[in-house]
């Protein structure tokens, strides 16, 4: 909260006011769960006064302005306009070279994922893409996706590795995150995802050895030398059959637990094989995809801090019927949150505009269920739900200005992107 008065007003650097409406969860701690995932705080003629890059007040324009002093602020105009907390997306793999058109076109022609992927496609194709990829290339490559995540209003992300599959591409992918994260405005959550898939031509024993022994200390040995705290790192696995076993995670997690590092899972996208049940045991801050969840597994996400992230642009995008239990998990009260998944086999879509609309039509969420699923759940499947996700005071400057009057417009403009203006750390980007 600032300090700095005048008289009895708070002295504040950035004023967006009139606005519209304003939209926002408005949670006290945690996450939002049940019904509170539908509670969207809704403000008409609103303002938010920001000091510092955090917000000093957000709610009715009236009462904003009685607390403030604005004199020297930068003003900005929303009137007409809905404002929401920025977007957090908190599952991506923005970083790969080359990319699979070719496999978007099989799906078309009937094909699955799973038999694109026994045909020398998937995962392992844009290994290759990526091995053959400068890191320079592979940064470039990333800062073009993340400007236009950010023109769809994501101000926070998660970045995976993945594509590398070996100690020294994994270690490049995992560079070129932390250097993007350093040089350009949305805000990065890195993730060590080298249990991706199997390698051709290694053994899955062997190389999940070389994960546990090799590659998660060089990951850490990497955050050392760039100053980064292990626990910034987040450390992935995708359980699932054809990939990783139970055990395998199992081990790739106490690997990751023990050098200090967080834990999110690849769980159930295809089959259930007890991921979520380990990551509810193991503490793990996220369990995603869950479209094959079990029932007991519901009950035990719902009594865990473990978020479940849903990705309905995936199922889309491989042109499935079935769809993440989402209403259920609501009902039960589990945190659920969404994300893009964005990446470039099974689901080339980026925008979390379009995702809301998906979120809606296909898992029957409402909007404000899906904003609070995109902005503060999200922000606690990363860790930053005590900093970022809501506009709320003490919380950062992280906002997205639209052109639409109401929230229900969003999803409902699917494919035209409504955004306006971004502000992160109460700046314009
Ligand atoms: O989240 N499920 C595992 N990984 C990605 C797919 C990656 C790919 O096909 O390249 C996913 O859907
Ligand atoms: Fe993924």
């Amino acid at each position: 909260m600032a300090e700095a008065a005048s008289g009895t007003k708070v002295l504040v650097d950035v004023l967006v006011s009139p606005i519209g409406e304003l939209a926002t969860p408005d949670i006290e701690s945690g996450c939002a769960r049940g019904a509170q995932m539908g509670d969207v705080r809704k403000v008409k003629n609103a303002a938010v006064a920001i000091k510092d890059g955090k917000i000093v007040f957000a709610g009715p324009k009236d009462e904003v302005l009685k607390k403030v002093d604005a004199d020297q602020a930068d003003v900005i105009d929303a009137s007409n306009q809905l404002v929401t907390p920025g977007l957090v997306d908190p599952h991506t793999h923005i970083i790969f070279g080359g990319n699979r058109h070719n496999e978007f076109a099989m799906r078309c022609q009937g094909k699955t994922y799973k038999e694109i992927a026994e045909q020398g496609g998937g995962i392992v194709a844009s290994m290759r893409g990526t091995r053959d990829a400068t890191q320079d290339e592979l940064t470039r490559l990333g800062r073009q996706r993340l400007e236009r995540m950010l023109q769809h209003g994501t101000t926070s992300c998660e970045v995976k590795t993945g594509y590398g599959l070996d100690r020294k591409s994994e270690l490049s992918m995992l560079d070129a995150i932390l250097s993007l994260d350093e040089t350009q405005p949305v805000e990065l959550t890195p993730t060590f995802l080298p249990a991706h898939a199997v390698p051709p031509g290694v053994k899955r024993e062997v190389y999940v050895n070389e994960v546990v022994e090799d590659m998660l200390p060089a990951a850490l040995a990497l955050l050392t030398k760039r100053g980064v705290p292990a626990s910034r790192l987040y450390v992935d696995v995708f359980c699932d059959e054809g990939y990783f076993t139970l055990e395998d995670t199992k081990r790739i997690f106490e690997k990751a637990r023990e050098l200090g590092m967080k834990l999110k899972v690849h769980s159930d996208e295809f089959a259930s094989l007890g991921a979520t049940s380990l990551a509810c045991a193991m503490h793990a801050h996220s369990a995603d995809h869950l479209l094959a969840v079990t029932e007991d597994d519901i009950g035990r996400l719902s009594k865990s801090d473990c978020v479940a992230v849903l990705l309905p642009g995936t199922s889309f995008f491989l042109n499935l019927s079935q769809h993440a239990p989402a209403r259920t998990m609501i009902e039960k009260g589990v945190a659920v949150a969404l994300g893009s998944d964005f990446n470039p086999g099974s689901c080339h879509i980026f925008s979390l505009p379009f995702i809301m609309g998906l979120a809606c039509l296909k898992l029957k969420m409402t909007a404000d269920e899906a904003l609070t699923a995109m902005t503060i759940n999200a922000a606690h499947a990363i860790g930053r739900g005590e900093s970022i996700g809501q506009l709320r005071s003490g919380y950062q400057a992280d906002m997205v200005l639209w052109n639409v009057s109401t929230l229900a417009e969003i999803p409902y403009n699917m494919g035209w992107n409504p955004v306006s203006k971004v502000l992160k750390k109460g700046a314009l980007v």
